[in-house]
């Protein structure tokens, strides 16, 4: 029997759940924090002692100088983005040598990958880098005579032959979208110095955490992107390209599934959305082209921070009191800073997501952000608590965006509260309505609330 373990945490709904947060909460626990899926689309915001950093790529945990860092071989990676964000970590205090390992049998974002989704991601809103079209030529694997899929490993075995591969996959493209091919020369110039770079950082040993926790090693997968935006499972088109579920975390994080202890499931009270795609709880119909206009560049934090939030959540209008509580909450892309779409909680879709994961524990995050419903007209917080699809109750998310938009949902009014939860450090000592807000979720949910985050410090967390 090995003595240690591993356990996988991901976000149950559109991201942006907090994730980064929870990790910071629990890291000590573990002795090695890996990604299992995704690119450089992720933003995990973590809070160290110079300051705060957005991590694209590297996992969680860089400020707690013991934890190794794995990224494992289902993500896929952009090594020029990969050397500025080290290079940005180092300058924050933290050492990486000897810490990161990243698998060789990762594939890398080539150039043209990005070139395309920049040209093709607008209907889908992706964050532009690259992500769906790495993850098409890993699985179209050749074209002709041409290699698509290009791993780490194969340009650190084969260095000459898979950088003129690179190239001639760039150049086929910029020929195809009438781009002049003079700036090639310097983009491979770059991507060779960046790959140079990340050189030591390669680990080829593809049971290298299979090892580790056979050694008593404990390993916390940490998942991006989140469950509703799984490839699969999530909304098409509306999702990401990797699979972002709890079970995906032992294919494309390189650890056999023996290992496995726990799942750990991370939601917000209030949701968010970035890009397109159905979002049943979302507050206001206007809402998603309000947030998606100009590809999202319209109503940056900027434009929208001098409202006025009090006349805002006393609107009639939904969307007036979501345009409050993203102000509020500070919901914008932490990758490309768009205004995230803003909902109510949906216990239908938040119980459908810790069934699929086989969540084990819950963390909630933003319950400080539910003391703003008090100054609504409603005085109430609003939760979805049941769906009718074609006049049929549905307990799950259908995948389908015209089915997904036609669901009907139950909004149920909770009490609310104005009492100040930055003090608070005992669950008991929470008002009355959070306490049974919380007690509300976890029945529906079936899944015990083990952490609740009531503010953005690193002690604004009450653990049970
Ligand atoms: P892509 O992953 O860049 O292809 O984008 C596909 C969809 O996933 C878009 O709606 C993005 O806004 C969304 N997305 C990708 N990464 C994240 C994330 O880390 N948080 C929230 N949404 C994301």
């Amino acid at each position: 029997m090995a003595k240690g373990y591993s356990d996988v945490l991901i976000g149950l709904q559109y991201g942006d759940e907090g994730k980064a947060r929870v990790i910071d909460a629990i890291a000590d626990n573990y002795d090695i924090i890996a990604r299992f899926n995704g690119g450089p689309n992720a933003g995990h915001t973590i809070h160290g002692k110079k300051g705060k950093l957005v991590l694209h790529q590297v996992p969680s945990g860089v400020f707690y100088p013991k934890k190794l860092l794995y990224v494992g071989s289902g993500c896929v990676i952009n090594l020029e983005k990969l050397f500025s964000e080290i290079q940005a970590i180092q300058k924050l205090g933290a050492r990486l040598e000897g810490r990161l390992q990243i698998s060789d049998q990762i594939s890398i974002i080539q150039p043209h990958h990005i070139l395309i989704d920049e040209r093709i991601g607008q209907i889908i809103g992706t964050t532009k880098n690259g992500i769906g079209p790495a993850y098409a030529d890993k699985a179209l694997r050749m074209d002709k005579e041409r290699i698509l899929n290009i791993r780490l490993g194969d340009i650190l075995n084969e260095e000459k032959f898979f950088f003129e591969a690179i190239e001639k996959n760039c150049k086929k493209t910029f020929q195809e979208y009438g781009i002049p091919l003079n700036t090639v020369d310097v983009m491979m110039k770059n991507y060779k110095k960046a790959f140079l770079f990340i050189k030591p950082y390669i680990q080829t040993d593809s049971l290298y955490l299979n090892k580790l926790v056979e050694n008593g090693k404990k390993i916390l997968f940490e998942g991006a992107q989140s469950f509703m935006l799984d490839v699969t499972k999530g909304v098409i088109p509306y999702v990401t390209s990797s699979n972002t579920m709890a079970g995906s975390a032992y294919v494309g994080g390189d650890l056999s599934p023996k290992y496995h202890r726990k799942t750990i499931g991370v939601a917000k009270v209030i949701m968010s959305r970035v890009g397109n795609g159905p979002f049943v709880s979302e507050f206001g119909e206007n809402s998603e082209k309000y947030c998606m206009e100009n590809g999202g560049k319209a109503h940056t934090r900027e434009k929208e921070s001098n409202a006025d939030i009090s006349s805002l959540l006393s609107s009639d209008d939904p969307f007036e009191i979501g345009k409050a509580l993203r102000i509020l909450g500070d919901e914008y892309g932490s990758t490309t800073g768009r205004p995230r779409r803003i909902g109510m909680l949906d216990l239908v879709q938040l119980r459908y997501a810790v069934m699929s994961n086989g969540v084990d524990e819950l963390w909630i995050n933003k319950c400080d952000l539910l003391t703003d419903f008090i100054r609504t007209k409603s005085t109430s917080i609003p939760i979805i608590t049941k769906y009718q699809l074609n006049k049929k109750t549905v307990d799950y998310v259908p995948s389908s965006n015209t089915l997904s938009r036609q669901i009907v949902p139950t909004i149920e009014h909770v009490q609310g509260f104005s009492q100040d939860l930055s003090e608070i450090r005992q669950f008991k000592a929470l008002p009355k309505p959070l306490i049974a807000f919380v007690k509300m979720i976890e029945k529906h949910t079936g899944c015990r609330i083990f952490g609740i985050g009531i503010g953005s410090k690193r002690e604004e967390y009450l653990l049970r």
